[in-house]
């Protein structure tokens, strides 16, 4: 019987293997001398190389303000992907190779003309057919005018006979709120079209993620419960550990609602509530989600405090060390009131979620890192046991767990083994890895690698883009316009679950 079940894991490890193969290209990196580069897209295109699945050739072109030699670059990344004592790596020797490092001036054309020789050029490596990605690895605020020099040098067009493909990677946040992501897209749609375009959310590409859609509409078994009939509401939790680090610059202006909300939790939202699409096809779900925005109820600016809880870390214990308040972080203002917490309360005016409510709720500097979606069923409708047992009968729970615990698990109610009649609440999980022998792919890796497809099942349509920023501009407004914003910001020492007006919710 093991044989069966591990011939049977093996195959169907196999059988998820990609046995498409990218394309050649280039890809350009703007912002190589940033954090991201260095944390995020460099290692996962490292990581593509050593697993088989980065296309040959692939030439990784970063591109930045600050002069850097090839080898001063490659050195610099070279750090960021091999571990410590791994540093002799032979494999880093031939994926080196291919990074190179061209210093540039972002609002000057002819600085990106040289750029355009490597790729385009008579010189260029015929193999990659001209074929490029430039990934926005910048401040957002750069966006614009890199697209538009882009645009002007004939990097964006892909008409010219024989010019290959040519696609462009834009980081969140798109836009600052719906007026600026509207203008930001048109920016960007003068020069790309909507095919070219690959907005990321990194969320989305996270296995577990990905796996909700699969969990709820592979099975016939949850689906029908899925509902307001047995729903009593939801709770989709990003708490992270972190402070804002090093991004005080960005943060300050974005706060957690434009850093977290637009986008990730919204994703998240949309995966738990939409309606099944007829076929997994990028646009049929990306309708779907789509629909679940125009569900949203416009946030009720008047009783804001009703829906919404808003919070700062203080100085706090973390891991046992004390650590700053935001307000003492390097670039944060002294009197800030840029929120680092929030929970707002979300209701979707549909058929199947009328009066479930969805609690979102996102902080940094909190207890521990934790992602969960917790699906809080309803009570048993009648309990037969109300006069023989003492206790009340706690509610089914169901976690899709995102981080740490990469789980689902079901908590139900059992009858504690003895001569008396007592309850026992008993879990039961699936641990995501268990039994898997398969290649794993992190969140960045397989956005890098399906751009390189031309996939764009995982990143984000404009529609929805504009939908979710149509739902929270109101309410940026209502908190960033109101007479008493400073006494609607509740602090919060790190380290904890978050204001006490959040805990007094007791969600978690
Ligand atoms: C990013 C935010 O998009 O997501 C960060 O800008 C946040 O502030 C990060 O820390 C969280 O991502 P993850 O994958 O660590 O949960």
């Amino acid at each position: 019987m093991e044989t069966i079940v591990n011939d049977y894991l093996e195959s169907a490890s196999r059988s998820c293997i990609i046995n498409q193969r990218a394309e050649p290209c280039t890809v350009v990196v703007l912002g190589a001398s940033g954090d991201l580069t260095t944390r995020k897209i460099v290692p996962s295109i490292f990581r593509l190389f050593l697993n088989g699945d980065l296309p040959e050739p692939c030439n990784i072109i970063g591109c930045g303000r600050t002069g850097m030699s090839d080898i001063e670059f490659r050195n610099k990344m070279q750090k960021a992907c091999l571990a410590p004592g791994m540093t002799k790596d032979s494999e880093w020797g031939r994926f080196s190779r291919s990074l190179f490092y061209r210093s540039i001036d972002y609002d000057n054309p002819e600085s990106f003309k040289g750029l355009k020789d490597e790729i385009l050029g008579p010189g260029r490596d015929p193999l990659m057919h001209g074929n490029r990605i430039f990934y926005l690895a910048v401040p957002p605020w750069l966006y614009e005018g890199i697209v538009h020099t882009l645009g002007m040098t004939g990097l964006a067009s892909e008409s010219q006979d024989r010019s290959g493909w040519s696609r462009l990677v834009v980081e969140k946040p798109f836009g600052h709120d719906l007026a600026s992501a509207m203008k930001l897209d048109r920016s960007i749609h003068g020069y790309f079209h909507e095919d070219q375009i690959f907005r990321i959310d990194h969320y989305l590409a996270k296995e577990t993620v990905q796996n909700i859609l699969t969990f709820r509409f592979a099975n016939a078994i949850f689906e029908p419960l899925w509902n307001r009939n047995y729903i009593d509401h939801v709770h989709i939790i990003a708490a992270e550990a972190l402070g804002v680090e090093h991004r005080a610059g960005y943060y300050e202006k974005a706060g957690v609602l434009r850093d977290m909300f637009q986008n990730h939790m919204m994703q998240l939202l949309a995966l738990t509530a939409m309606e099944p699409p007829s076929r997994f096809e990028t646009d049929r779900v990306m309708d779907e989600k789509a629909k679940v925005y125009r569900s949203l109820r416009p946030f009720n600016t008047k009783n804001m405090r009703d829906n919404l809880v808003l919070g700062q870390y203080g100085p706090g214990l973390v891991d046992g060390k004390m650590v700053k308040g935001y307000r003492e972080e390097k670039g944060v203002a002294p009197d800030s009131l840029t929120p680092t917490f929030a929970m707002i309360k979300v209701m979707l005016d549909n058929w199947r979620w009328n009066g479930v409510p969805f609690y979102l709720t996102s902080g940094k500097r909190l207890a521990r890192k934790q992602t969960e979606i917790h699906i809080q069923f309803k009570k048993v409708p009648h309990s037969m046991f109300r006069h023989t047992l003492m206790e009340e009968i706690i509610a089914n729970r169901l976690i899709l767990g995102i981080y740490p615990d990469e789980k689902i698990s079901m908590t139900f109610q059992t009858k504690n083994p003895g001569p008396k009649m007592c309850l026992r609440s008993v879990t039961m999980d699936f641990n995501y890895y268990k039994d898997h022998s398969g290649p794993v792919m992190d969140a960045y890796e397989k956005v890098l690698l399906d751009c390189m497809l031309g996939d764009h099942m995982l990143f984000c349509r404009q529609d929805a883009v504009e939908l979710c920023w149509s739902f929270l501009t109101p309410v940026l407004e209502g908190c960033e316009k109101c007479s008493n914003r400073a006494q609607s910001l509740l602090p919060y020492p790190a380290g904890t679950w978050g204001p006490d007006a959040f805990k007094s919710l007791d969600m978690l």
